[in-house]
């Protein structure tokens, strides 16, 4: 038997202003990013904005749905934006908040598994990190260097040769 250990490590910034200006416009957005998403069934309102290769930006917002699982988060609404947008263009840097207009929004929001293999996805098609800035509309900042740290063990294109 032959044990594997897995190491993930991430920033913790107790402030966004720790950050450097292009980081904290982009959490900005995300945060001001979240009023436009639809989210009435659960008031948990996600804003993500991704800052491409090219220097674009690109947002996404979660869409929900009276019938639930037709519901999509920020995160992959923000990847199929960039994909159909500026086709060919990596990602460079996603920065994800929310408004839970049913209590604090101080916790880093973490993406959600399915976002997790969908910007693994993104991520190996362009052969490029995409480096994640999490947040809430206030307090600790989280960075993340690739989404892949997200997903350990991951399932691939390399899987299905
Ligand atoms: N949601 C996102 O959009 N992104 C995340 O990272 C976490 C969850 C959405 C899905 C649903 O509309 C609402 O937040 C509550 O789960």
């Amino acid at each position: 038997m032959q044990k594997v250990d897995h190491h993930f490590s991430f920033e913790v910034y107790d402030s966004v202003d720790e950050l450097p200006e292009s980081d904290k416009t982009l959490i900005h957005k995300a945060r001001t990013t979240t009023a436009q998403a639809y989210a009435p069934y659960s008031n948990f309102l996600v804003g993500a904005v991704g800052r491409l290769s090219n220097g674009e930006l690109v947002y996404g917002t979660n869409q929900e749905n009276a019938s639930f699982p037709a519901g999509i988060c920020a995160e992959r609404v923000l990847l199929s934006a960039a994909s159909s947008l500026f086709p060919g263009v990596a990602i460079d840097t996603i920065a994800i908040s929310y408004d839970n207009r049913n209590g604090e929004s101080v916790r880093p929001v973490s993406p959600c598994g399915i976002c997790r293999q969908s910007l693994l996805e993104y991520e190996n098609r362009f052969h490029h990190p995409i480096r994640l800035i999490l947040s809430g509309m206030k307090g600790k900042a989280y960075v993340v260097q690739n989404a892949a740290d997200l997903l350990p063990l991951s399932f691939t294109s390399d899987d299905l040769k």
